[in-house]
């Protein structure tokens, strides 16, 4: 319950110190005698100087920090404990951007509600998560941490992670408070470089960028942060338009915004504040009200009331959102409500078959020449090659949380565990990254008695997240020299190879998808990916994920997405002055949705009803599925639509929907896809919202590639 009057009184009583307090968070660590605190002694608790606090782990720890706020501070306002738990606390799901692949809301939910009760269970009350910047070039290494290129797909999981961490009652002992970020268009840098400059259309920022954030509004996400990057001059963590304008008043947000790390001093850098005052009032002005690690408020604010930049009332706004969230979150009722009750043992194993269920539908097999897989029955000898075979801290990918290097399932021990009788031979080759290339002719030798190989290659986990842009997108190190060189001695042997590759973004490998038999994208899918992948491989599971970003085949084809406008001139191989490259094709290696299964579906008969439509109206398209392959496998539906004729160029494909359907050998089925009319309507030349009457094709089938899908035409009517 929100008790309003507690807050009021308790801002009457606070000094200007303990109000900058609230707004003001600070990492902690635990250092050898007990939690500390970054440049900070833990006075400033007691003090009452710092209301939150991020980055310190343990129930015990944070209960000691928390026993000094409301027991030795003096007005004992509890503090608010944040952390980055973006795929799980100790137990790691798939990576975000491979659980966008699952493109499956109830899974999102399931495996945040997940990933909250054990971060809760340890004391956190916070995470910034859900990541919502829709990506669309994977040079950004933060393409990992999120839902892909496209916002529909953002929307959805705002939804359903936001959902999944608060659960249905903030104050409840095993919810988290969900930080939606990084608003917005922060995937939109610069050439893919971190940290660079977004200089883009409105219209792509209101129809791509911000609908991710809109929806994690409406499901009632408690804060948002801005992100760390200037959007055509105006830095986000200073941008009264959309963070005022936009955010609080369009789409009515009331939370708090929480400002990325260090993100208000540098706004000095950015060039727009001269000194840490200034920067402070420009944040507060624009809406912030948690300074995350820079101390501008703390030290900046009193300076510019001062010089007249702020007022008082503007920071008692901010304080007064962040003590209704930590209202919300029960902590003044309780503050030690997270944290008390250890989880059972039950709970845990639980999680982790959840964890290894996920993983092996997070899976996308992009190529299976021939049937390579799933690999036959009764293998003698099985050669498990590559620097990712057995590197179980890898397996967690670039964000952690609180997870432990090791017992994380590699791929060696999934195989072993699950092909008993087989021998698994091991070698690695090469290093993931580095020169040295000495152990290569070793690993091919290993390779001469097999039967099947399984090259394990890819990106090291730090090479996508955070600080972590790249140039090229092929495999690092030596590791393509290894791959030629299985390859080859593969190939003379006619043995099948089966790559499977770790990385946190697409990689540009058309030479690998040529060669190798089948290659399955395994991103980096958490505690259980060893068995999750080894699950695919032997057929227990037959895969089900789709990509959820377009997938290039050259780093010159990016920034690429499937959502393009027509070009004025089509591509056309046989018009010079046609739309595309002199040197590669426009297509990409693996359209957005591409991902195959042990089926083989074939699409029939899509229908509207009604053919003709309102705004308020509801569309159900519906299409008949029929598994023509001999397995039993799970079908990814995609709804397109695309207006050919409006009145100003919209895209040539447009995600409006997705559903699943499991099918056996021989078996059919149909699925009905519903939407809303008022999905239809788009951003006019006003940036307003129109619904054009006229016809809209609704497109259904496989994946973003025209010549795949089937349809059918509805009218909009006035
Ligand atoms: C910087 C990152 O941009 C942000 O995503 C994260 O939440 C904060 N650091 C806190 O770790």
């Amino acid at each position: 319950m929100q008790n309003v009057g507690r807050i009021e009184t308790l801002i009457a009583k606070m000094t200007l110190a303990e109000k900058l307090g609230q707004l003001t968070m600070t990492a902690a660590s635990h250092a050898v005698t007990g939690p500390a605190v970054a440049g900070d002694s833990l006075d400033a608790i007691k003090a009452g100087t710092i209301g939150n606090v991020l980055n310190l782990i343990g129930a015990g720890h944070v209960h000691e920090l928390q026993r000094l706020a409301v027991q030795r501070s003096r007005l004992g306002i509890p503090v608010l404990f944040a952390l980055d738990i973006t795929h799980g606390y100790r137990t790691l799901f798939p990576v975000s951007l491979a659980a966008a692949a699952l493109f499956d809301p109830l899974v999102w939910e399931r495996t945040m509600r997940e990933t909250a009760r054990e971060a809760a269970a340890d004391g956190i009350a916070m995470t910034f998560a859900p990541m919502l910047d829709v990506a669309r070039d994977p040079r950004w290494g933060r393409i990992v941490e999120g839902p892909g290129e496209d916002p529909w797909v953002g929307a959805r999981m705002a939804e359903a992670m936001t959902r999944g961490l608060q659960s249905v009652e903030l104050a409840a002992a095993d919810a988290l408070a969900a930080v939606a970020k990084h608003y917005g268009a922060y995937a939109a840098v610069t050439a893919g470089r971190e940290y660079a400059s977004v200089d883009i259309s409105e219209r792509t920022v209101l129809e791509v960028h911000l609908p991710p954030f809109a929806a994690a509004v409406a499901a009632g996400v408690s804060a948002i942060m801005p992100a760390f990057v200037d959007l055509a001059g105006i830095p986000m963590t200073a941008n009264a338009k959309l963070l005022g304008g936009w955010l609080r008043e369009r789409l009515g947000f009331g939370g708090v915004v929480v400002s990325d790390y260090n993100a208000i001093a540098e706004l000095i850098e950015h060039g727009v504040a001269a000194d840490l005052a200034e920067a402070a009032a420009l944040a507060l002005g624009a809406g912030v009200d948690i300074d995350m690690m820079s101390g501008a408020y703390r030290r900046g604010l009193p300076i510019a009331l001062e010089r007249g930049l702020v007022r008082v009332q503007q920071i008692d706004e901010a304080v007064r959102r962040v003590l209704t969230l930590k209202e919300r979150l029960g902590l003044f009722d309780d503050p030690f409500r997270r944290g008390t009750r250890p989880e059972s043992a039950s709970a845990i194993r639980e999680r982790r078959e959840l964890a290894r269920a996920v993983a092996a539908r997070a899976i996308v097999m992009l190529s299976n020449e021939r049937d390579t897989l799933p690999l036959a029955s009764g293998l003698n000898r099985i050669a498990v090659i590559g620097p990712l075979a057995d590197a179980s801290a890898e397996m967690r990918g670039p964000w952690w949380a609180a997870a432990a290097p090791e017992g994380h399932v590699t791929v060696l021990e999934g195989l072993r565990a699950a092909l008993t009788g087989a021998q698994i031979l091991h070698a690695e080759g090469v290093a993931i990254e580095g020169d040295d290339a000495s152990a290569i002719p070793g690993a091919v030798e290993l390779c001469s008695t097999a039967d099947a190989i399984v090259l394990c290659v890819g990106e090291a986990a730090t090479m996508s997240g955070e600080a972590a842009s790249r140039a090229h997108l092929d495999l690092p190190g030596r590791q393509r020299e290894l791959c030629e060189a299985v390859l080859e001695r593969a190939a003379r042997r006619r043995v099948p190879v089966v790559a499977v590759l770790f990385s946190g973004r697409p990689l540009a490998v058309p030479w690998l998808i040529e060669r190798a038999g089948a290659v399955l994208a395994a991103w980096f899918l958490g505690s259980e990916a060893g068995n999750a992948i080894a699950d695919v491989l032997t057929g227990h599971t037959s895969p089900s994920g789709r990509t959820p970003v377009t997938w290039p085949r050259a780093v010159g084809q990016i920034p690429i997405f499937y959502a393009q406008r027509p070009s004025g001139r089509p591509s056309d191989p046989a018009n010079r002055y046609s739309s595309g490259y002199r040197d590669e094709s426009s297509a990409p290696l693996f359209a957005f949705g591409h991902g195959l299964t042990y089926g083989r579906f074939r699409y029939a008969n899509p229908r509207v009803a009604p053919q003709s439509v309102t705004l308020r109206d509801t569309i159900e398209v519906s299409v008949d599925l029929t598994n023509e392959g001999a397995r039993v496998a799970e079908e990814t539906v995609f709804l397109f639509a695309h207006d050919k004729l409006a009145s100003l160029a919209r895209p040539c494909l447009e995600l409006k929907g997705v559903a699943k359907i499991s099918l056996g050998p021989g078996e059919s089925g149909s699925v009905s896809l519903r939407l809303a009319a008022a999905d239809l309507r788009f951003l006019g030349a006003d940036l307003e919202p129109r619904f054009e009457p006229g016809e809209v094709e609704l497109l259904v089938g496989p994946c973003a590639e025209r010549e795949r899908l089937v349809g059918c035409v509805v009218r909009l009517a006035p």
